[in-house]
Order: structure tokens, then sequence, then C-alpha cells
């Protein structure tokens, strides 16, 4: 690992990789952590990397951790791109591809993320993570912390959180505190627990080593598309960390000198909760945070995303775009994933597909470019919704001629008899 900081993306203030900040002390805005790439030279190749498994510590080199002893991993990453050629036949594309990161240890990208971020407490020294969440976050960071036998705090919003994610944080034993409120309240509660609690260690993704982690979702496309990556990626957005974290990893490809051009970012979000969509489309700098934001997609039901100009600039700077998606769409295109692909995702991760359709609906996208919809959780997560979205399973007793009257089966016909 070469020498990195920790810079302001604003005013550019710079502090040591070792200072427990989470925003800048001259101006309060996002930090993000800087490589001096010129150390890189000849130090990161491509060969050595292709050595390694597809994983994030592929990318060791590129990571902000110093001591490897340290390093808390579940085998996060290298999850599968899948080339979706019956679903894009259905588009009119040539070239559709899900990155599934559903597949990840605990069903989500956040561990991608945790990884880095909870190696970091390790190496800090801190007794004691927190977080708020929707309910991926809390389940990545409660398995984590579990594994590095440190002690784990969840806020989540009551009764607005899949059960799945749910039963994640309660098993691996995170202490879970069900808020009378919203994400954006329960974020607002954790930054200003973890100001005044020196103890507390915050990974929400406004924490700069979390999306050190989660931008290695760049490298591994770059490296699952033969080095060349995709022209546009569609994914969900809540809290706007990722679609940050995967531009950063892109913006570093260049600047290693392993790539020209850069992917589109595109950020889809479910409407009732799309202060950056809105932004993008009415051409604003800044975000107008919704109040009460809703949505059958809880993971990204979020009015005040802490991520906003990261994204924001991510998405202009890609000559990228945003899009919002009704609750129906998303649930279309959950149904669409799983019937003619295979892939069962949480409906904030099908949020992606729905935007794709109605970006091509709107003649946004060109249908021969290259895209990756990212699938950002499993299914799983969440069997409610898909239950109550399916058709009822059929009743009956157990008796085959029963099941065979039910589902019309005929009687079996007389072999035929060959005509040769
Ligand atoms: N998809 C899923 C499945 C998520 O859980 C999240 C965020 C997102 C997309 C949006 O990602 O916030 O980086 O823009 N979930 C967070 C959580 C907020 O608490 O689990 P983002």
């Amino acid at each position: 690992m070469s020498s990195c900081v920790l810079r302001c993306i604003e005013c550019g203030t710079r502090y040591g990789i070792d200072e427990k900040i989470y925003s800048c002390r001259k101006c309060g805005d996002l930090l993000e952590v800087e490589f001096e790439f010129r150390e890189f030279k000849g130090r990161v190749e491509k060969s050595s990397w292709t050595e390694r498994p597809l994983s994030v510590w592929r990318y060791r080199e590129v990571l902000p951790v110093f001591d490897d002893s340290k390093i808390v991993t579940l085998k996060e990453g290298g999850t599968n791109l899948y080339g979706c050629s019956n679903l894009g036949k259905h588009f009119g594309l040539t070239n559709l591809y899900v990155k599934n990161e559903g597949e990840n240890p605990t069903g989500s990208f956040k561990d991608r993320g945790m990884t880095v971020g909870i190696t970091r407490a390790l190496e800090l020294g801190v007794r004691t993570v927190i977080c708020a969440s929707t309910g991926n976050t809390s389940a990545s960071l409660a398995a984590y912390a579990a594994k590095a036998g440190l002690s784990c705090i969840v806020l989540i919003p009551s009764g607005k959180i899949a059960y799945g994610k749910l039963a994640q944080a309660m098993i691996h034993g995170a202490r879970v505190v069900q808020i009378e409120g919203d994400f954006d309240q329960a974020l607002e509660m954790v930054l200003q627990l973890s100001e005044k609690h020196e103890e507390l260690y915050l990974l929400n993704s406004i924490n700069p080593f979390r999306l050190e982690g989660q931008k290695t979702l760049a490298y591994e496309l770059w490296d699952q598309m033969s080095h060349v990556p995709p022209s546009r990626i569609i994914l969900p957005v809540g809290n706007a960390g990722n679609i940050s974290a995967i531009w950063k990893g892109f913006t570093e490809l260049r600047r290693l000198g392993f790539i020209d051009e850069l992917p589109k970012m595109t950020g889809i979000q479910a409407e009732g909760a799309a202060p950056i969509a809105q932004a993008v489309k009415q051409g604003r700098e800044e975000i107008i945070p919704v109040s009460m934001p809703e949505t059958i997609a809880t993971a990204i039901r979020i009015g005040a995303p802490v991520s906003w100009k990261k994204a924001l600039r991510a998405i202009r700077e890609s000559k990228g775009t945003a899009e919002t998606v009704t609750d129906q769409e998303i649930l279309e295109a959950q149904r669409a994933l799983a019937r003619s692909e295979g892939l069962f995702v949480e409906p904030a991760s099908a949020a992606s597909i729905a935007g794709l359709k109605k970006l091509l609906e709107t003649g946004e996208l060109d249908r021969n470019e290259d895209i990756v919809c990212v699938t950002t959780g499993h299914g799983l997560k969440d069997p409610e919704i898909a239950v109550r979205t399916s058709e009822e399973p059929y009743r009956a007793d157990a008796q085959t001629a029963s099941i065979e009257k039910l589902l019309g089966l005929s009687k079996p016909l007389p072999l035929a008899v060959s005509s040769r």
C-alpha cells in the first residue's frame, strides 16, 4: 500500500489517514481517501492481480489498510457477471449484463465496504461499531463485527426493514435499536452519537474507508470484461455511497493508466425517495431532501442521502444520468429478472432493471451500448414481497389423481408405433 490521506471533496483540506473523522473540520463536507498514484508506478501490475482470486482483496495495493494481519474477511466480492441474453433480447439490447452483488457473504454489496471498514476499526483500536441502516448495512456490519470480536450497535427504522435483514442483525448479536422514525433520522442520530462518544466508530457510507471497499466493484468489472469497462452502469441509489464508490474505482483505473474510457454512471431512485434523480433532471447543483420518503423498496427509502454531492459529481462527470421508477415498475422488473434469467434480487436491486426499461422507453439509452445493471441485494432478504406479488400456490390433497386433475395433466397417450 502506498501513502494516502483523507481529503475534503469540497475545500481540499487534507487529514492524516489515522484521524478518526467523518467530515471536514473546516467546511463540514465529505472526505475521501486519496492515494499518491505516482508511487504506484511499476508496483501495481495487472498480471499480479490476475494471479489472485477475484475478490475485494485481489486489489490489496489500492486499499487503505496497513496491517495485513488485521484483515477481517468473509470472502467478499468475486460476484458473478451474468450475460442476460433473455432479458436483453426482450429489451432489444445486444449486450446486457448483471453484476449480482447478492452473492456476497451476507447477501449484499455492503460486505465489500465492511471488510475494509471493520479492518480499519481494528487498526484504530476501537471496540464498538455503530451504523444506521435500512437493513443491509446492519446485517453486514453485525456479521463482520462478530467475526472481528467487536460489539455492534445498529439503529433501524421501526417496521420498515425487510425481515431477512433484521434476522441477520439479530442472529449475529448486534444490539438492534428500532427507532420511531425513518432512516434519515437514524443516520442523524448515529452521526451525533459518534461525534459525542469517542469510543464509537461509525460505519455508514459517510466513512470513506467503507467506500474504498465498495470501489472494488469497478476493478472487478474491469477484470471480468477483459479490461474494457462497459459503456454504462445502472444501479439503485439510496444514501448514494455506492455510485460514488464505483465511480472512484473507475477514475482510479484511469489514473493507473489501465483504461481510457469511463462508463456513464446511471442512478435509479424510487419515485417517492428521489432527491438525487430530481436534482439531475432539473439541472440543480444541490438536492432538495424529501421529508417523508416512501417506497416498497425499503433499502432505498431515503430522503436525505449523505453522499449526494459525490453522487451528483459521479453522474455529471461521467455524462451519465438518473431516473425515477415507481413501485409497480420495480416489482415488474424484479419478476422479469427472476423469470427470464433465474436471478432473484430484492426490490431495491430490481430498480436498476426498471430504470433500464424506462430509459430505453424515453430514448435516453443507445441499444448497442454495453450495459451492466448492478443488483445490490439478494431476493431472499425480503421474501414477503415476493410471496405477496406472485400467484398463490395451488392447494390439493395428497393424491396423485388430484394433482393430475388440478394441473390438467391428461392421461398418458398409448406408445406411438413407429411408422418407419
Ligand atoms: N440496494 C440495496 C439492496 C441497499 O441496501 C442499498 C442501501 C442501496 C441499494 C443503495 O446504496 O445507499 O450506497 O446508494 N442500503 C443502505 C442500508 C442504506 O442501510 O442498508 P447506497
